[in-house]
């Protein structure tokens, strides 16, 4: 492929997002994880799959980063899963020093990647690979809003009894409890689904939203969601590979746009060959910008507490 992406942690979230890339033929994949054997065990398990699912992308498992160079994308999934009973925050230290540390071994050795960040808490964690990348701010970017969307509209389909493929949802904020899932912009067909939907109904379908990563981990007990978020870092993957100009909820650094400065947070933007080419400024109500507020308020905190560890 004339493409490669390399995705750090060779976990549930990266390997299944390695799979996803490969099956799409969308570039080759490096995937790095510091356990001895289990980058180059999936990587060889995903190669001797290729076969049989008809692709031709090369996945390379390493401990070491050398392989990676030249990438377009970096994909940080590195870190420690949250448990039951663990909220995001609690893996704030632990994963504060893992993105660190992988940040500067991969962006060294692509200085003209994109980086997509995964790992929790995930906007406090865009500021670290930012800080330790010093790339620019419309090259790393943040995935939360497209996995807390996809809940959504997958909350909305089940409600209405339609097709996935006609619902649009729109979810912003920090990746967390504060998240603000927006009704107005999310329609089934072009129908707002304030139109189709009791309050009452809307309601709970966002508070499933809200508490979507918590519902997985609650069932799974021994980690959280993979294969929606893996989908998702792929949607933003693809989004900059194939240069499609998607308009997607991402984590990305403003200065100044919606009334926020220097801090990480979900809002739509343009994902392109250029990383975040535009941030889309919607239009808000006094109730939805006072939960933006709130939500950019919790991350802050977190972002204020990461420098205390620092
Ligand atoms: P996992 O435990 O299955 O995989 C994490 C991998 O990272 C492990 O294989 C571990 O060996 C590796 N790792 C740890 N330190 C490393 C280092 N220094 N260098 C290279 N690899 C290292 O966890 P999973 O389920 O894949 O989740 C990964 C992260 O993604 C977690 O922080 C999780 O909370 C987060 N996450 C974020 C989502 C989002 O919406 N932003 C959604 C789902 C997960
Ligand atoms: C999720 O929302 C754990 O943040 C992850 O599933």
């Amino acid at each position: 492929m004339d493409k490669k992406v390399t995705v750090i942690g060779a976990g549930n979230v990266g390997a299944t997002t390695a799979q996803r890339l490969a099956e799409k033929e969308l570039c080759d994949v490096v995937l790095i994880d510091i356990a001895d054997g289990l980058p180059q065990g999936k990587a060889l398990d995903l190669v001797e799959a290729a076969p049989i699912e008809k692709h031709d992308a090369f996945i390379e498992g390493s401990n070491t980063y050398d392989a990676s160079a030249g990438s377009d994308i970096i994909i940080i999934t590195a870190g420690i899963p949250r448990k039951p009973g663990m909220s995001r925050d609690d893996l704030v230290k632990t994963n504060m020093n893992i993105m660190k540390n992988v940040t500067k071994e991969a962006a060294a050795l692509s200085p003209d990647a994109i980086i997509i960040i995964v790992s929790n808490p995930l906007d406090a964690m865009c500021h670290v690979a930012f800080d330790a990348s010093g790339f620019a701010k419309n090259k790393v970017i943040g995935m939360a809003g497209v996995l807390d969307s996809a809940r959504f509209r997958a909350f909305i389909a089940m409600e209405l009894n339609v097709s996935v493929e006609n619902t649009h949802a729109f979810v912003l904020g920090g990746h967390g409890d504060t998240m603000v899932p927006l009704p107005r912009y999310s329609t089934v067909a072009g129908i707002p689904i304030t139109e189709l939907m009791s309050a009452e109904r809307i309601e709970a379908l966002v508070d499933r939203t809200r508490k979507g990563g918590g519902e997985i981990v609650g069932l799974l007990k021994t980690g959280s969601a993979f294969y929606a978020p893996a989908s998702a870092a792929v949607e933003m993957a693809e989004a900059i590979l194939k240069d499609k100009k998607k308009i997607l909820p991402c984590a990305a650094y403003l200065e100044g746009e919606y009334g926020i400065d220097g801090l990480f947070i979900g809002v739509p933007v343009k994902l392109g060959a250029g990383g975040i080419e535009e941030i889309i400024e919607i239009k808000l109500t006094d109730s939805e910008k006072q939960g933006l507020e709130n939500s950019a308020n919790a991350v802050r905190e977190l972002v204020a507490d990461l420098k205390k560890l620092a």
